[in-house]
């Protein structure tokens, strides 16, 4: 068996065809997607294929995107695709091809990946674990017809901000207020695409409504029918954006019964509407592996009052020069990670693999981390100062 990377100029039938067979039918539009996916991930070195023979018999791609952490955006390669021939399955091909995949990553400077898994033990065995979610509400389109008013004369809204329909002319702007948004809130976890993907996933859909506004995007649609919407996106730095935004989607009301969105899980939403009416009412996990620890670690935002110097030692068995002894220093809002020399107890430092530092990475609590056997060594007061350089519950808003 050969894996090499598949270029723009190469059939990428397989892809549709092996899509088909890994997970159901695929439609007209679904399949001008996963091809024009492909073909992007092709012309960038980012399309990998197993052989067995002339023809592929596994396919793997990544996407070249930013994902906010504490309101900083570090380069991640987004894992996306991943399949093998029903009667290939079985014989290693899938690892070989996740193996290959993390090396190509990791030779591209990327210091982060993330990927949504269909079955976990593959990408665990290679460093990946679960770091968050991709949340999904449900509101009752009338809550949105009718939002609160803001709390008190303190803070009075300015006049609702002009929001104008966005085009596929707009996908840099349309990037660059997501990306504050992200900054100006400290996220941590949502991603974003590069203008070709934005414009052609969101802005040249006729079907999903693009509005842009100085500080706030919205990309909405029908969902399957005329009774519901669908939001896919609802971000925006202010009050008044927040409002007009969502009031824009309440004003489908009654025609639309209920809006269905994707949010973080703390998203403005939930304390606009007058009931507790944002129920949300599913979780999407999704892993994430830290490829490069010394450049995540420095690319990342980090709380201001987060102080801290703590011993680390990672195992790292795919990435060795993740392995070995650290010093994780952060201060003023930034974070460094360097080489230390082996510590003996009473000072032992917290010992983590792949997966749970990726873990840590992604905000889950030290506590859980040693529950879960992701972590040992060390001790409380490294824990609780761990806890609070990385806290923040991840999500992401987009699927890959
Ligand atoms: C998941 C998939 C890519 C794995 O490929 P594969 O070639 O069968 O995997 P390998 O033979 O290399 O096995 C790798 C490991 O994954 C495990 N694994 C493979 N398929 C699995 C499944 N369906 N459920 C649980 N574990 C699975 C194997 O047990 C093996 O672990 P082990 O070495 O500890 O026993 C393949 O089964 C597939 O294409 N499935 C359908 C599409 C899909 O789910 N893709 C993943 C999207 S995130």
């Amino acid at each position: 068996m050969e894996i090499r990377q598949l270029g723009p100029a190469a059939d990428l039938e397989v892809e549709v065809d092996l899509t088909r067979r890994a997970f159901g039918p695929v439609t007209e539009a679904g399949r001008a997607d996963r091809l024009a996916d492909a073909r992007e991930a092709a012309a960038g070195g980012r399309y990998l294929a197993a052989f067995d023979g002339p023809q592929p018999v596994a396919v793997a791609m990544f996407h070249d995107m930013r994902q906010w952490w504490h309101g900083r955006a570090v380069r991640m390669a987004g894992v996306g695709g991943v399949k093998v021939a029903p009667e290939q399955r079985g014989r290693g091909i899938g690892r070989a091809l996740m193996t290959e995949l993390l090396r190509v990553i990791a030779d591209r400077g990327y210091p982060l990946s993330v990927l949504y898994p269909a079955t976990a033990p593959l990408y665990r065995s290679l460093g990946w674990e679960l770091g968050g979610g991709l949340y999904r509400a449900v509101i009752a389109a009338r809550s949105l017809a009718s939002l609160l008013p803001a709390d008190g004369p303190a803070q009075p809204l300015q006049d609702p901000p002009g929001l104008r329909r966005a085009g596929p002319g707009d996908a840099g702007e349309v990037i660059g207020i997501i990306g504050a948004v992200h900054e100006s809130a400290r996220h941590c976890g949502p991603a974003t695409y590069d203008a070709a993907t934005v414009r052609r996933r969101w802005l040249s859909d006729e079907n999903l409504f693009c509005y842009l506004a100085a500080d706030g995007f919205l990309a909405y649609g029908w969902h399957e029918g005329h009774d519901e919407m669908s939001v896919r996106v609802a971000l925006a730095g202010s009050a008044e954006t927040t409002r007009a935004l969502w009031s824009t989607v309440g004003s489908h009301a009654p025609l639309a019964r209920q809006v269905r969105a994707v949010v973080g899980p703390d998203d403005p939403v939930a304390w606009l509407t007058r009931e507790p009416d944002v129920r949300l009412v599913s979780r999407w996990s999704w892993m994430m592996r830290v490829v490069d620890a010394p450049a995540a670690i420095a690319a990342r935002g980090f709380p201001a009052a987060a102080g801290l110097a703590v011993g680390l030692r990672i195992d790292d068995a795919q990435l060795p020069a993740n392995a070995g002894h650290w010093t994780l220093e952060v201060s003023g809002g930034k974070g460094e990670l360097t080489r230390a020399a082996p510590q003996v107890p009473p000072g032992a430092p917290a010992r983590l693999g792949a997966r749970g530092f990726a873990a840590l990475y992604a905000g889950v609590p030290m506590a859980t981390l040693r529950r879960a056997g992701l972590a040992a060594g060390g001790g409380p007061s490294a824990d609780e100062a761990l806890d609070t350089a990385f806290a923040g519950q991840a999500f992401l808003l987009d699927s890959f």
